[in-house]
């Protein structure tokens, strides 16, 4: 398949039935690597359902999801959470779910447990291989702490910082881990502006100096329409518009079907580079 070929992630026909509730019905896309992908839609839409299949939390009823870290596919459908992560998927959460009472520095090393060597027999005996994955844990915490500025606070309780602050800190730990891929649910959600203005940068950074590809699902049509190269709308569990922004704020079946008058008012108005 041609539009297969460049492409992070591909999903074909995904599904996912709860009780008498089709969540997602038959969702494909094709995401380029080193893009801002935005997944937008109605509350209820399917968009957290779709990154829980992606990540391994659901499992699809029906369909595939095909991540292609470097050019050979993996299919994701089967694996474990843990394994999806490892193969270089991370992700944040709508609703935050740091270690509270763990310190800044601390949430961003278990974010790599799955780098650091674990097998018991070489932490008991502290052997070099062990020492030298736990030297390049806390390097990349430090690095990541550091990019979000961030480095004053690692000694703090993740629970004590302000929102803005925590939402970052998820950003971070999900970096850590090393992905190819991120998924960012919602993560201006509850930000002021300028906190939401810095998130886009530090989001468009990630993606020019770490060549990560960025999922995001997102509310504010401003932040969507500022960075993000393709646009895939949900409502209802289905695609229901693909594009750029330019294409998708055009598209009818957008404005009519699933924005609200207002929310359509909003979607037109912004423009790429402006909010
Ligand atoms: N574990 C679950 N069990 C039952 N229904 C679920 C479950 N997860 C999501 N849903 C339902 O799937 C639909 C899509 O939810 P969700 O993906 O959270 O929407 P969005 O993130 O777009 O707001 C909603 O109707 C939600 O209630
Ligand atoms: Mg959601």
């Amino acid at each position: 398949m041609a539009a297969k070929a460049d492409s992070i992630l591909v999903t074909e026909g995904v599904s996912i039935r709860f009780g008498g509730l089709l969540a997602l019905a038959g969702i494909s896309l094709v995401m380029r690597p080193a893009t801002i992908t935005a997944i937008i839609g109605p509350n209820g839409a399917g968009k957290t359902t779709l990154f829980n299949c992606i990540t391994g939390f659901y499992r699809p009823t029906e369909g595939r999801i095909i991540f292609r870290p470097d050019g050979r596919d993996v299919v994701l459908n089967r694996l474990p959470i843990h394994k999806i992560a490892q193969l270089g998927v991370a992700r944040t959460y709508q609703n935050i779910r740091l270690f509270g009472q763990m310190s800044v520095l601390e949430n961003l090393l278990v974010a790599q447990h799955h780098f650091v060597n674990h097998r018991l027999i070489s932490g008991i005996f502290q052997t070099r291989s062990f020492r030298k994955s736990e030297a390049e844990a806390v390097e990349q915490a430090w690095f990541w702490l550091e990019f979000m500025g961030m480095e004053q606070l690692a000694n703090q309780d993740a629970g004590t910082l302000p929102y803005g602050q925590q939402r970052r800190l998820e950003v971070a730990r999900a970096m850590a881990s090393r992905p190819r891929l991120i998924c960012l649910d919602e993560p201006a959600a509850g930000l002021n502006l300028q906190e939401s203005e810095e998130l886009n940068q530090l989001i468009l950074k990630l993606r020019e100096e770490h060549g990560v590809s960025v999922l995001l699902i997102e509310h504010h049509m401003g932040v969507v329409m500022s960075i993000s190269d393709h646009v895939v709308v949900l409502d209802h569990g289905e695609v229901i518009s693909d594009g750029t922004t330019e294409q998708v704020q055009q598209d009818e079946r957008v404005i009519k079907a699933y924005l609200g008058e207002e929310d359509a008012e909003e979607l037109q108005s912004v423009t790429k580079g402006a909010g």
